[in-house]
Protein backbone atom coordinates (compact mmCIF):
# COMPACT_ATOMS: atom_id res chain seq x y z
CA UNK A 1 0.00 0.00 0.00
CA UNK A 2 1.24 3.17 -0.69
CA UNK A 3 0.51 6.31 2.09
CA UNK A 4 1.26 9.86 1.46
CA UNK A 5 1.80 11.27 5.39
CA UNK A 6 1.70 14.99 6.33
CA UNK A 7 3.69 15.16 9.13
CA UNK A 8 3.31 18.19 11.25
CA UNK A 9 6.22 18.02 14.22
CA UNK A 10 4.43 21.12 15.40
CA UNK A 11 6.27 22.68 18.74
CA UNK A 12 8.15 21.48 22.45
CA UNK A 13 8.70 17.45 22.29
CA UNK A 14 6.54 17.26 19.35
CA UNK A 15 9.39 16.81 16.98
CA UNK A 16 10.86 14.10 19.14
CA UNK A 17 8.28 12.32 19.75
CA UNK A 18 6.89 12.28 16.45
CA UNK A 19 10.41 11.02 14.98
CA UNK A 20 10.12 7.58 16.45
CA UNK A 21 6.80 6.98 14.77
CA UNK A 22 8.18 7.81 12.02
CA UNK A 23 10.92 5.04 12.78
CA UNK A 24 8.02 2.41 13.75
CA UNK A 25 6.07 3.22 10.62
CA UNK A 26 9.43 2.78 8.58
CA UNK A 27 9.75 -0.46 10.02
CA UNK A 28 5.97 -1.28 9.37
CA UNK A 29 6.64 -0.05 5.84
CA UNK A 30 9.46 -2.07 5.14
CA UNK A 31 8.16 -5.66 6.79
CA UNK A 32 4.81 -5.43 5.02
CA UNK A 33 5.57 -3.77 2.05
CA UNK A 34 4.45 -0.83 2.40
CA UNK A 35 5.43 2.26 1.15
CA UNK A 36 5.46 5.52 3.76
CA UNK A 37 5.72 8.75 2.14
CA UNK A 38 6.85 12.02 4.30
CA UNK A 39 5.98 15.42 3.30
CA UNK A 40 6.62 17.71 6.17
CA UNK A 41 4.85 21.23 7.31
CA UNK A 42 4.66 23.71 9.83
CA UNK A 43 1.90 24.76 12.49
CA UNK A 44 1.63 26.29 15.95
CA UNK A 45 4.59 28.46 17.38
CA UNK A 46 6.85 26.82 15.24
CA UNK A 47 4.90 28.30 12.38
CA UNK A 48 4.59 31.76 13.74
CA UNK A 49 8.37 31.66 14.36
CA UNK A 50 8.74 31.13 10.99
CA UNK A 51 6.34 32.43 9.00
CA UNK A 52 3.70 34.77 11.43
CA UNK A 53 1.10 32.25 10.24
CA UNK A 54 0.03 29.33 12.88
CA UNK A 55 -1.25 28.19 9.84
CA UNK A 56 0.31 28.60 6.97
CA UNK A 57 -1.60 27.95 3.94
CA UNK A 58 0.71 25.55 2.52
CA UNK A 59 0.18 23.46 5.13
CA UNK A 60 -3.54 23.27 5.01
CA UNK A 61 -3.06 22.27 1.02
CA UNK A 62 -0.12 19.54 1.86
CA UNK A 63 -3.03 18.21 4.29
CA UNK A 64 -5.90 18.10 2.10
CA UNK A 65 -3.94 16.38 -0.29
CA UNK A 66 -2.43 13.62 2.19
CA UNK A 67 -3.88 10.30 2.72
CA UNK A 68 -3.06 11.48 6.74
CA UNK A 69 -1.73 13.23 9.20
CA UNK A 70 0.91 12.85 12.01
CA UNK A 71 1.22 15.99 14.23
CA UNK A 72 3.43 16.24 17.55
CA UNK A 73 2.59 18.69 19.61
CA UNK A 74 1.64 22.58 19.85
CA UNK A 75 1.59 25.30 22.17
CA UNK A 76 4.53 27.70 23.99
CA UNK A 77 4.51 29.11 27.14
CA UNK A 78 4.95 32.78 26.06
CA UNK A 79 1.92 32.52 24.61
CA UNK A 80 0.32 31.26 27.52
CA UNK A 81 0.20 34.03 29.56
CA UNK A 82 -0.25 36.63 27.60
CA UNK A 83 -4.33 36.98 27.10
CA UNK A 84 -3.45 40.04 25.01
CA UNK A 85 -1.36 37.95 22.06
CA UNK A 86 -3.49 38.50 18.83
CA UNK A 87 -1.77 35.31 17.30
CA UNK A 88 -1.61 31.92 19.42
CA UNK A 89 -0.07 28.59 18.02
CA UNK A 90 -3.53 26.85 19.19
CA UNK A 91 -5.21 28.85 16.50
CA UNK A 92 -3.32 26.62 13.59
CA UNK A 93 -4.87 23.52 15.12
CA UNK A 94 -8.48 24.86 15.61
CA UNK A 95 -8.36 26.16 11.89
CA UNK A 96 -6.85 23.10 10.60
CA UNK A 97 -9.56 20.95 12.29
CA UNK A 98 -12.19 23.21 10.87
CA UNK A 99 -10.96 23.36 7.60
CA UNK A 100 -10.22 19.90 7.65
CA UNK A 101 -13.91 18.94 9.10
CA UNK A 102 -12.02 16.60 11.74
CA UNK A 103 -15.28 16.38 13.30
CA UNK A 104 -15.32 13.39 15.77
CA UNK A 105 -11.95 13.16 17.55
CA UNK A 106 -11.37 9.28 19.42
CA UNK A 107 -9.58 9.11 22.22
CA UNK A 108 -9.01 5.51 23.90
CA UNK A 109 -8.01 4.53 27.27
CA UNK A 110 -6.80 1.63 28.44
CA UNK A 111 -4.50 0.28 31.41
CA UNK A 112 -1.43 -1.52 31.39
CA UNK A 113 -0.73 -3.77 34.33
CA UNK A 114 2.23 -2.98 34.67
CA UNK A 115 1.99 0.53 35.30
CA UNK A 116 -1.15 -0.28 37.62
CA UNK A 117 1.20 1.26 40.30
CA UNK A 118 1.68 4.72 38.75
CA UNK A 119 -2.07 5.40 38.58
CA UNK A 120 -3.73 7.58 41.13
CA UNK A 121 -6.59 4.93 41.07
CA UNK A 122 -6.72 1.28 43.22
CA UNK A 123 -5.50 -1.59 41.33
CA UNK A 124 -9.65 -3.18 41.78
CA UNK A 125 -10.83 -0.05 39.91
CA UNK A 126 -8.00 -0.41 37.20
CA UNK A 127 -8.26 -4.18 35.92
CA UNK A 128 -9.82 -4.41 32.77
CA UNK A 129 -10.73 -0.39 32.12
CA UNK A 130 -10.78 -0.01 28.45
CA UNK A 131 -13.11 2.75 26.73
CA UNK A 132 -12.65 5.60 24.40
CA UNK A 133 -14.13 8.72 24.19
CA UNK A 134 -15.83 10.76 20.96
CA UNK A 135 -15.37 14.04 21.47
CA UNK A 136 -17.11 16.40 19.09
CA UNK A 137 -14.65 18.38 17.43
CA UNK A 138 -15.27 21.05 15.00
CA UNK A 139 -18.59 22.67 17.05
CA UNK A 140 -19.71 24.09 20.31
CA UNK A 141 -18.35 26.87 22.46
CA UNK A 142 -14.67 26.32 20.69
CA UNK A 143 -15.69 27.81 17.10
CA UNK A 144 -18.92 30.29 18.84
CA UNK A 145 -18.92 33.65 18.46
CA UNK A 146 -16.24 35.08 20.53
CA UNK A 147 -16.65 39.06 21.57
CA UNK A 148 -15.23 41.57 24.44
CA UNK A 149 -16.58 44.77 24.76
CA UNK A 150 -14.63 47.70 23.79
CA UNK A 151 -14.38 48.86 27.94
CA UNK A 152 -12.83 45.16 28.54
CA UNK A 153 -14.68 44.31 30.85
CA UNK A 154 -17.51 41.63 29.58
CA UNK A 155 -16.89 38.85 27.41
CA UNK A 156 -18.75 36.46 25.67
CA UNK A 157 -18.55 32.75 24.51
CA UNK A 158 -21.21 31.93 22.27
CA UNK A 159 -22.01 27.81 22.45
CA UNK A 160 -24.44 26.53 19.39
CA UNK A 161 -25.09 23.02 17.77
CA UNK A 162 -26.86 21.63 15.17
CA UNK A 163 -28.83 18.83 14.56
CA UNK A 164 -26.57 17.16 12.03
CA UNK A 165 -23.12 18.40 14.06
CA UNK A 166 -24.74 15.98 16.46
CA UNK A 167 -25.99 12.98 14.28
CA UNK A 168 -22.16 12.33 12.45
CA UNK A 169 -20.29 12.02 15.83
CA UNK A 170 -22.57 10.14 17.41
CA UNK A 171 -23.45 7.91 14.60
CA UNK A 172 -19.45 7.39 14.96
CA UNK A 173 -19.56 6.58 18.29
CA UNK A 174 -23.02 4.09 17.84
CA UNK A 175 -20.88 2.41 15.33
CA UNK A 176 -17.62 2.21 17.59
CA UNK A 177 -20.22 0.83 20.39
CA UNK A 178 -21.54 -1.70 18.27
CA UNK A 179 -18.32 -3.19 17.77
CA UNK A 180 -17.33 -2.83 21.24
CA UNK A 181 -19.21 -3.99 24.62
CA UNK A 182 -22.06 -2.14 23.23
CA UNK A 183 -23.18 0.50 25.71
CA UNK A 184 -22.94 4.27 25.00
CA UNK A 185 -23.23 7.11 27.53
CA UNK A 186 -23.82 10.46 26.19
CA UNK A 187 -21.96 12.75 28.63
CA UNK A 188 -23.72 17.07 28.80
CA UNK A 189 -25.63 18.99 31.04
CA UNK A 190 -28.67 18.89 30.28
CA UNK A 191 -29.71 20.04 33.53
CA UNK A 192 -28.92 23.36 32.64
CA UNK A 193 -27.83 23.79 28.77
CA UNK A 194 -30.22 23.81 25.86
CA UNK A 195 -27.17 22.31 23.39
CA UNK A 196 -27.24 19.65 25.85
CA UNK A 197 -31.06 19.07 25.51
CA UNK A 198 -30.49 18.76 21.82
CA UNK A 199 -27.96 16.25 22.16
CA UNK A 200 -29.91 14.20 24.15
CA UNK A 201 -33.16 14.72 21.79
CA UNK A 202 -30.69 13.50 18.83
CA UNK A 203 -29.16 10.67 20.38
CA UNK A 204 -32.45 9.21 21.47
CA UNK A 205 -33.62 9.63 18.37
CA UNK A 206 -30.54 7.77 16.83
CA UNK A 207 -30.84 5.28 19.36
CA UNK A 208 -33.55 3.58 17.20
CA UNK A 209 -31.24 2.74 14.53
CA UNK A 210 -28.73 0.87 16.85
CA UNK A 211 -30.93 -1.13 19.00
CA UNK A 212 -28.69 -3.31 20.36
CA UNK A 213 -26.77 -0.44 22.05
CA UNK A 214 -27.46 0.38 25.46
CA UNK A 215 -27.78 3.73 25.71
CA UNK A 216 -27.12 5.72 28.90
CA UNK A 217 -27.04 9.72 29.62
CA UNK A 218 -24.57 11.33 32.38
CA UNK A 219 -24.21 14.78 33.58
CA UNK A 220 -20.89 15.87 33.21
CA UNK A 221 -19.96 16.73 36.84
CA UNK A 222 -20.95 13.33 37.32
CA UNK A 223 -19.03 12.15 34.60
CA UNK A 224 -16.23 13.45 36.19
CA UNK A 225 -16.08 11.77 39.21
CA UNK A 226 -17.69 8.34 37.92
CA UNK A 227 -14.43 8.47 35.85
CA UNK A 228 -12.61 8.48 38.56
CA UNK A 229 -14.40 6.24 40.98
CA UNK A 230 -15.57 3.52 38.49
CA UNK A 231 -14.23 4.35 34.95
CA UNK A 232 -14.99 0.21 34.21
CA UNK A 233 -18.34 1.37 33.38
CA UNK A 234 -17.63 2.65 30.51
CA UNK A 235 -17.69 1.23 27.05
CA UNK A 236 -18.09 4.33 24.91
CA UNK A 237 -18.68 8.20 25.74
CA UNK A 238 -19.60 10.37 23.13
CA UNK A 239 -20.00 14.30 24.12
CA UNK A 240 -18.88 17.51 23.12
CA UNK A 241 -16.40 19.58 21.97
CA UNK A 242 -15.44 21.51 25.44
CA UNK A 243 -16.59 18.46 27.88
CA UNK A 244 -14.63 16.48 25.98
CA UNK A 245 -11.60 17.67 25.87
CA UNK A 246 -12.51 18.06 29.65
CA UNK A 247 -12.91 14.64 30.33
CA UNK A 248 -10.37 13.20 28.42
CA UNK A 249 -7.25 14.72 30.17
CA UNK A 250 -8.93 13.30 33.46
CA UNK A 251 -9.38 9.98 31.98
CA UNK A 252 -5.90 9.80 30.45
CA UNK A 253 -4.35 10.04 34.04
CA UNK A 254 -6.08 6.55 34.77
CA UNK A 255 -3.28 4.89 32.96
CA UNK A 256 -0.38 6.15 34.73
CA UNK A 257 1.01 9.04 32.22
CA UNK A 258 -0.39 11.14 30.32
CA UNK A 259 2.51 10.51 27.67
CA UNK A 260 0.67 7.20 26.82
CA UNK A 261 -2.77 8.13 25.38
CA UNK A 262 -3.07 8.52 21.09
CA UNK A 263 -5.76 9.82 19.30
CA UNK A 264 -7.56 10.08 15.98
CA UNK A 265 -9.43 12.72 14.64
CA UNK A 266 -11.39 11.73 11.33
CA UNK A 267 -13.74 13.70 9.69
CA UNK A 268 -14.69 14.07 5.79
CA UNK A 269 -11.60 13.67 3.91
CA UNK A 270 -7.73 13.18 5.45
CA UNK A 271 -7.92 12.15 9.06
CA UNK A 272 -5.05 13.34 11.87
CA UNK A 273 -3.39 11.35 14.38
CA UNK A 274 -1.94 12.91 17.23
CA UNK A 275 -0.92 12.01 20.79
CA UNK A 276 -3.08 13.81 23.44
CA UNK A 277 0.03 15.43 25.43
CA UNK A 278 0.77 18.66 24.99
CA UNK A 279 4.41 20.48 23.83
CA UNK A 280 5.78 19.99 27.42
CA UNK A 281 8.07 22.85 26.75
CA UNK A 282 10.13 21.43 30.08
CA UNK A 283 11.51 18.52 28.15
CA UNK A 284 12.43 19.85 24.56
CA UNK A 285 14.77 18.46 22.83
CA UNK A 286 16.11 16.51 26.01
CA UNK A 287 15.24 13.23 24.61
CA UNK A 288 13.32 12.70 27.92
CA UNK A 289 9.15 12.32 26.23
CA UNK A 290 7.10 9.51 26.30
CA UNK A 291 7.28 8.54 22.52
CA UNK A 292 4.39 6.07 22.91
CA UNK A 293 1.29 8.12 22.97
CA UNK A 294 2.64 9.07 19.25
CA UNK A 295 4.22 5.55 18.15
CA UNK A 296 0.52 4.60 19.49
CA UNK A 297 -1.52 7.30 17.28
CA UNK A 298 0.57 5.76 14.33
CA UNK A 299 -0.92 2.63 15.24
CA UNK A 300 -4.55 4.11 14.68
CA UNK A 301 -3.45 5.76 11.60
CA UNK A 302 -2.46 2.13 10.59
CA UNK A 303 -5.91 0.88 11.13
CA UNK A 304 -7.78 3.81 9.91
CA UNK A 305 -5.84 2.47 6.76
CA UNK A 306 -7.61 -1.18 7.13
CA UNK A 307 -4.23 -2.23 8.23
CA UNK A 308 -4.88 -4.10 11.38
CA UNK A 309 -2.09 -6.12 11.43
CA UNK A 310 0.14 -3.68 11.28
CA UNK A 311 -1.49 -1.70 14.06
CA UNK A 312 -1.05 -4.74 15.73
CA UNK A 313 2.31 -5.28 15.52
CA UNK A 314 2.60 -1.67 17.50
CA UNK A 315 0.32 -2.54 19.91
CA UNK A 316 2.51 -6.11 20.56
CA UNK A 317 5.70 -3.79 21.01
CA UNK A 318 4.13 -1.67 23.24
CA UNK A 319 2.87 -4.12 25.45
CA UNK A 320 6.38 -5.85 25.47
CA UNK A 321 8.23 -2.84 25.99
CA UNK A 322 5.88 -1.70 28.87
CA UNK A 323 6.51 -4.99 30.22
CA UNK A 324 9.94 -5.37 30.20
CA UNK A 325 10.54 -1.98 31.68
CA UNK A 326 11.63 -0.37 29.01
CA UNK A 327 9.82 2.77 29.48
CA UNK A 328 10.70 6.66 29.74
CA UNK A 329 11.18 9.00 32.91
CA UNK A 330 7.67 9.69 33.24
CA UNK A 331 7.10 6.24 34.40
CA UNK A 332 10.24 5.14 35.82
CA UNK A 333 12.17 7.79 37.61
CA UNK A 334 15.44 5.60 38.53
CA UNK A 335 15.33 2.88 35.29
CA UNK A 336 14.16 4.60 32.51
CA UNK A 337 15.38 5.07 29.01
CA UNK A 338 15.84 8.45 26.22
CA UNK A 339 13.07 8.64 23.78
CA UNK A 340 14.99 7.99 21.02
CA UNK A 341 16.30 4.47 22.49
CA UNK A 342 12.25 3.42 22.96
CA UNK A 343 11.53 4.31 19.37
CA UNK A 344 14.77 2.28 18.89
CA UNK A 345 13.56 -0.63 20.96
CA UNK A 346 9.52 -0.66 19.44
CA UNK A 347 11.45 -0.79 15.65
CA UNK A 348 13.56 -4.06 16.74
CA UNK A 349 10.92 -5.26 18.13
CA UNK A 350 8.78 -5.03 14.97
CA UNK A 351 11.39 -6.10 12.70
CA UNK A 352 12.25 -9.28 14.97
CA UNK A 353 15.30 -7.91 15.67
CA UNK A 354 14.96 -8.18 20.45
CA UNK A 355 16.31 -11.98 21.51
CA UNK A 356 14.40 -14.08 23.62
CA UNK A 357 16.30 -12.81 26.55
CA UNK A 358 17.25 -8.81 26.88
CA UNK A 359 20.23 -8.16 28.28
CA UNK A 360 19.19 -4.88 29.67
CA UNK A 361 22.95 -4.08 30.43
CA UNK A 362 23.56 -3.63 26.50
CA UNK A 363 21.08 -1.20 25.81
CA UNK A 364 22.95 1.96 27.04
CA UNK A 365 21.04 5.40 26.48
CA UNK A 366 20.89 5.85 22.58
CA UNK A 367 22.67 3.28 21.77
CA UNK A 368 20.64 2.21 18.35
CA UNK A 369 19.94 -1.64 19.26
CA UNK A 370 20.45 -4.25 21.59
CA UNK A 371 21.96 -6.99 19.95
C1 LIG B 1 -6.57 19.11 22.77
C2 LIG B 1 -5.92 20.41 23.13
C3 LIG B 1 -6.51 21.50 22.25
C4 LIG B 1 -7.98 21.60 22.56
C5 LIG B 1 -5.84 22.86 22.37
C6 LIG B 1 -4.35 22.78 22.14
C7 LIG B 1 -6.47 23.87 21.46
O1 LIG B 1 -6.10 20.70 24.49
O2 LIG B 1 -6.39 18.67 21.62
O3 LIG B 1 -7.24 18.52 23.60
O4 LIG B 1 -8.40 22.24 23.53
O5 LIG B 1 -8.76 21.00 21.82
MN1 LIG C 1 -7.09 19.13 25.60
Amino acid sequence: MNKNIAVILGDGIGPEVTQQSIKVLDAIAQQFGHQFTYNYGLMGADAIDKTGNPLPDETVKLCLESDAILFGAIGHPKYDNDPTAKVRPEQGLLKLRKVLQLFANIRPVSTYPSLHHLSPLKNKQLEGVDFVIYRELTGGIYFGKKETNAEQTQAIDECTYTKEEIERVAHLAFQSAQRRRKKLTLVDKANVLETSRLWRKVVQELSGQYKEVAVDYMFVDNAAMQIILNPKQFDVIVTENMFGDIISDEASVISGSLGLLPSASIGTGSALFEPIHGSYPQAAGKDIANPLGSILSAAMMLDHFGLKEEALQIYKAVEWALSNGFVTKDIDQINNYSTSTIGDLIRDFIENRIPSVVNKNNIAISKSTII
